[in-house]
């Protein structure tokens, strides 16, 4: 248990794997759990094996956030699972085909014009990322979008924040390990059942709203979920509960990991302003003064190696989400009982000195260079059946978002470099940098023909 209560997890669990190896046991109260730290040992885990490794962790707690396992994320591998995972799967690609990128490039510039009106002064950014991304996710589920202010979206950011923060600590994962537990008062616990029960009204208030509009929105997620479910072609294993799961999960997993990695490109780059410079004159040149479109990142190699390494150093999930072992198996020859809680330590892997030359650093020309790593050893979405669900929304934000604000904005700090964001990080289910301040100083405008494509 002390193991798991450390502050910086992910880090180490990274330090364990430097004395016992890429795998290695531990246990925790009656569950026994599997750390995988290298990309190799993870995908044979999660890949290649992935019918042996889909299952989640049957949790107490995690049976609570998830409105009785009925979530994608934290639900177990079964028939009703794979339903609701091809529902949301297929919805989503609809969805994104059709309008995903006019809806990031709207709120692209949308965060444009906020840190324009911000007129140089040194601001914690952390907010407008998650109204950005959460944004993106709103308007694929229900059509819509908020601002800032918006009373709305502060009670629905501040009870999923609670909810993932909670969720996280020991307070409540000690009562998966330790049944007797249960039985204590636990104030912490009480938080987390009060702000799933707010999460429930929220949503459930969306979804009525959407209902009984009388101009549907076709290209909307919740449209499509609805339409699913009532064509019962998932034999009626899908009721409106895996609606409601359903949009928690794309709100919970859209919002924060998107936000944070936002977080983290500013502050590494605030600690190298020449790479922003490449990234610029990268921009500038290939696109001649347009606004990129997803479908130019073939040609914006910087770019991409500055989104590769973020994602590198800071995968923002960084022990993915537990999985359970649904049979015996085996990972390097080593034999794994049913029912072992296997971590993929994403963080460990993306800092494995056998694949990356100076793993530590923060160098997104490694990737160019085909030098001090391999882009196969880059998994921060995961893999196999429980592949990151919004993997392609979040490329294409993480594409637009960094490409619209380099262009347009330098981010400098402060005042001197004492004031450079401390890149330690705080890790929870989310590993997040700690908040900092940053001046979005706009880059003068080089080009006449400086308008949207
Ligand atoms: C699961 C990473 C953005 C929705 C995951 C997992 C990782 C991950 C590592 C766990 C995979 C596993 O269990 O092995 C990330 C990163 C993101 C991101 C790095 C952005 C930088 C998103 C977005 C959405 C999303 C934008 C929604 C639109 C989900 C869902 C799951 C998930 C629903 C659960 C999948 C399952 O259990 O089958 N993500 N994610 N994520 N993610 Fe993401």
């Amino acid at each position: 248990m002390m193991e798991l209560t450390h502050d910086h997890l992910p880090i180490h669990l990274t330090n364990l794997a430097q004395r016992y190896g890429s795998i290695y046991r531990l246990q925790c109260g009656n569950t026994t759990m599997v750390v995988l730290n290298s990309s190799k040992v993870i995908r044979e885990a999660l890949v290649k094996k992935w019918s042996d490794f889909a299952g989640r962790p049957i949790s107490y707690t995690g049976n609570i956030v998830s409105g009785g396992g009925h979530a994608i994320s934290l639900g177990d591998y079964n028939e009703e699972w794979r339903a609701h995972r091809r529902l949301v799967h297929s919805a989503l690609q609809r969805c994104c085909q059709k309008s995903l990128h006019d809806v990031i490039e709207r709120q692209a510039m949308h965060l444009r014009k906020v840190l324009m009106d911000y007129r140089g002064s040194a601001v914690d950014l952390s907010e407008d990322f998650t109204v950005a991304a959460s944004n993106v996710i709103t308007t694929l589920a229900f059509g819509k979008e908020y601002d800032k202010s918006s009373s709305e979206l502060q009670q629905l950011h501040s009870c999923l924040n609670e909810i993932v923060a909670l969720w996280g600590s020991s307070w409540i994962s000690a009562l998966d390990s330790f049944p007797l537990l249960r039985k204590l008062p636990n104030p912490v616990f009480d938080r987390l059942l009060k702000e799933v029960a707010r999460r429930d009204e929220i949503i459930r208030r969306h979804l009525n709203n959407y209902k009984s509009q009388d101009q549907k929105n076709e290209d909307a997620i919740t449209e499509s979920l609805l339409q699913g479910i009532e064509k019962h072609e998932n034999e009626g294993l899908l009721t409106d509960v895996h609606v409601h799961m359903a949009t928690v999960d794309l709100l919970i997993g859209g919002t924060e990991t998107t936000a944070a990695w936002l977080n983290w490109t500013v502050a590494f780059l605030m600690h190298r302003p020449e790479v922003q410079t490449r990234v610029h004159e990268e921009l500038c040149t290939v696109l001649e003064g347009r606004y990129p479109k997803y479908s130019d990142r073939h040609r914006l190699p910087v770019l991409c190696s500055l989104i590769s390494e973020v994602l590198r150093l800071r995968p923002v999930a960084p022990l993915a989400v537990p999985h359970r072992a649904i049979r015996d198996s085996s990972i390097a020859g080593y034999f794994i009982p049913k029912n072992t809680v296997i971590i993929p330590n994403l963080f460990g892997a993306h800092h494995d000195p056998a694949v990356w030359s100076d793993p530590y650093s923060f160098k997104p020309e490694r990737f160019l260079e085909g030098g001090g790593g391999s882009s196969r050893a880059l998994i921060p979405f995961g893999g196999g059946a429980r592949l990151c669900l919004g993997e392609s929304v979040a490329k294409m934000e993480l594409f637009l978002f960094t490409a619209y604000l380099l262009r347009d904005f330098q981010f400098v700090p402060a005042e001197s470099k004492a004031s450079l964001p401390d890149l330690r990080g705080v890790a929870s289910v989310v590993l997040k940098v700690k908040s900092y301040k940053v001046v979005a100083r706009p880059r003068p405008v080089t080009n006449p023909r400086d308008t949207v494509a």
